[in-house]
């Protein structure tokens, strides 16, 4: 099997008057594992079904290896899609729902018994045989849809919400078995979800969609810390959000003015001027707590130091989840991490008075707005 590369180029779809894809963008390269991300209703079932040749663009082309593929019928493009549902055959056996798509392009019975023997290995079915879809588990009839998928030796799988009807423990699972399928067959995966741990752990690169709009593209560091925009911080993890006005700026630093926090020292991610309205995002496990105000030997204004009170400690063993309070507007989420618990300075809880405190290294700016 080989994977291809995929070139999305300015592909807008519209149902009635509603613009559901606009002037979509992007690459996937051979054999990665892509993953497209967005919340419900967004378009990313819509973009797979035009990808899959399900549904046709308004507008825009897609490429495969170089080569448009919207006139090719969707069993001509080498695509196959994995759907939600699975959609297996019911009256038909494990081995009988793997071997359809063989039996369809007329495989002798040898033929399709040495294909379909291979794929039940890959997915580790060899047990289940001559069960019919109803006797399976969840994760077995998913690994029947990825055997039937893949045994037609696709280029491309599309797989649209693969493990959303599994269990949250079965899902893990599921997602470390599709992670190392992708790594044994070599294809190209595109893996649309919602949720973005699971995109987060599998991905070589993702794509953040909203309302019809791919907002990023990038590895999973690079969205995680260097967001686009405050949607895609927020929507990527945990974070806090803080809207300061530009009072200072230099080489690589600037100074911002919040109010009810004072003044902050932020880096230059993007270029910024006095007066701009700026939003900065800063991730819970960024930002520390002590009880003791912290005395910084080397570049104390790198830091910025903030007091507040302890709202609510989460303790879950390895790590706490603290929300400190600084004022009516401003409930930081912070975690700390259990290296040493006992030995910690004593242990921080409920109504404590805190500094929390972070280098303005670790945050960034999502939004900048001239004044
Ligand atoms: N055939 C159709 N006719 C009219 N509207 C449609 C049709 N298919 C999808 N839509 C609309 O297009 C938008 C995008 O739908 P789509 O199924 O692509 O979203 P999604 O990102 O896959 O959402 P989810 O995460 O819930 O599956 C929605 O507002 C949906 O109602
Ligand atoms: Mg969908």
């Amino acid at each position: 099997m080989k994977g291809s590369d995929l070139k999305i180029k300015n592909l807008s779809k519209s149902f009635g008057d509603t613009q559901v894809l606009k002037n979509i963008s992007f690459r996937v390269k051979k054999g990665e594992l892509f993953s497209i991300l967005g919340p419900s209703g967004c378009g990313k079932t819509t973009l797979l079904r035009i990808i899959g040749g399900f549904e046709d663009p308004d507008e825009g082309r897609i490429l495969m290896d170089n080569q448009d593929i919207l006139e090719l019928a969707p069993n001509k493009r080498g695509v196959n899609t994995i759907f939600q549902n699975y959609a297996l055959f019911p009256h038909l056996s494990v081995y009988e729902n793997i071997a359809f798509p063989l039996r369809i392009k007329k495989y002798t019975d040898g033929e399709i018994k040495e294909e379909v023997e291979r794929y039940l290995v890959l997915a580790r079915l060899q047990d289940h045989i001559r069960k019919y879809p109803s006797q399976l588990s969840g994760g077995q009839k998913q690994r029947v849809a990825i055997a039937r998928a893949l045994v037609n030796q696709p280029n491309i799988l599309l797989l649209d919400e693969p493990l959303s009807a599994l269990d949250a423990k079965l899902r893990q699972h599921m997602l470390i078995e599709l992670d190392s399928i992708h790594d044994d067959v070599g294809i190209t995966f595109i893996y649309v979800t919602h949720d973005q741990q699971e995109a987060m752990s599998v991905s070589d690169y993702m794509a953040v969609m909203n309302k019809g709009e791919i907002l990023q593209v990038g590895t999973p560091s690079e969205i995680y810390e260097k967001p686009v925009n405050a949607f895609v911080a927020d929507f990527i993890g945990e974070t806090n959000f803080i809207e300061g006005k530009v009072t200072e700026v230099g080489e690589t630093t600037g100074r911002i003015s919040v109010e009810g926090l004072g003044v902050l020292t932020v880096d230059k991610d993007c270029p910024i001027n006095v007066g701009d309205r700026v939003k900065l995002t800063i991730r819970p496990e960024k930002i520390r707590i002590t009880k003791k105000e912290p005395v910084f030997a080397t570049n104390p204004e790198q830091f910025n130091v903030i007091k507040g009170k302890v709202d609510e400690v989460i303790y879950t063993g390895f790590q706490s989840k603290f929300f400190v309070k600084v004022n009516a507007k401003y409930l930081f989420r912070l975690i700390k991490q259990h290296v040493k618990y006992y030995l910690d300075e004593a242990p921080i809880s409920w109504k404590d008075e805190v500094f929390i405190w972070w280098n303005c290294d670790d945050s960034y700016l999502v939004e900048v707005s001239a004044s």
